[in-house]
């Protein structure tokens, strides 16, 4: 049995791909693992604050000094890394915004970029703490970026990769719908990339 944390980003919803595009590797997931169980962290849903100062310092605070504010983002910021350290397999739902993440994906990094909880730092340098698990990103552009012309664009996975390579989970597979906007492409672009899907 596997535990699938889903994190839903695009604040469209019946017609958005990349939706769609998480979805159905969902549904692969859960054609090879059956008994999987699935959560969704609806990241469009119930915003994560933009990070303030009074973020900042709860999470650079030992928490035994929490006022009774800091201890309820405390518990916040705790909740949404509890869920990532539950699951086994995480899919990530992320098209391209203004060549960049999804702002509440971006809000959602501030709050699981957690040092001791995420990752923390030892003499070598950085370590992740969420280890063995697997990662899939659906990634869903207007343009193309993984070949062409436009590579040097190419910013959302990388960064999606990073920040979860940073948390130690370096198991992943990325799935591309792109060119969703280019006619003559965006006609099968959705298609190609559910057909690219593999679960491995
Ligand atoms: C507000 C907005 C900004 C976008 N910015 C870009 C962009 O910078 N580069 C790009 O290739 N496509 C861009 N697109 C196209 C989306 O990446 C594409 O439509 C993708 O399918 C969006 O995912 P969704 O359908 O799940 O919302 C943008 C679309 C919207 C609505």
């Amino acid at each position: 049995m596997k535990s699938i944390l889903h994190i839903i980003t695009s604040p469209r919803t019946d017609v958005s791909a990349s939706r769609k595009l998480g979805n159905t590797v969902i549904e692969k997931i859960q054609e090879k693992y059956p008994d999987s169980i699935v959560k969704e962290r609806d990241l469009t849903k119930n915003l994560v604050p933009l990070l303030e100062e009074k973020h900042i310092n709860t999470f650079f605070s030992p928490a035994e000094n929490h006022s009774t504010e800091q201890q309820s983002i405390n518990a916040y910021s705790e909740n949404l890394i509890s869920e990532l350290q539950e699951a086994d397999i995480i899919v990530i739902d992320s098209p391209m915004y203004n060549f960049s993440v999804p702002a509440t994906l971006r809000a959602y990094f501030d709050f699981t970029s957690r040092a001791g909880y995420t990752f923390k730092y030892d003499e070598n340098g950085p370590k992740g703490l969420l280890n063995d698990k697997k990662l899939y990103i659906a990634f869903t552009s207007g343009n193309i970026y993984s070949e062409g012309p436009y590579q040097i664009y190419d910013s959302n996975v990388p960064y999606v990769k990073n920040v979860f390579g940073f948390y130690g989970v370096t198991d992943v597979s990325v799935f591309r719908a792109e060119g969703l906007s280019i006619p003559g492409i965006m006609e099968n672009a959705l298609e190609k990339g559910i057909e690219s899907i593999v679960i491995d």
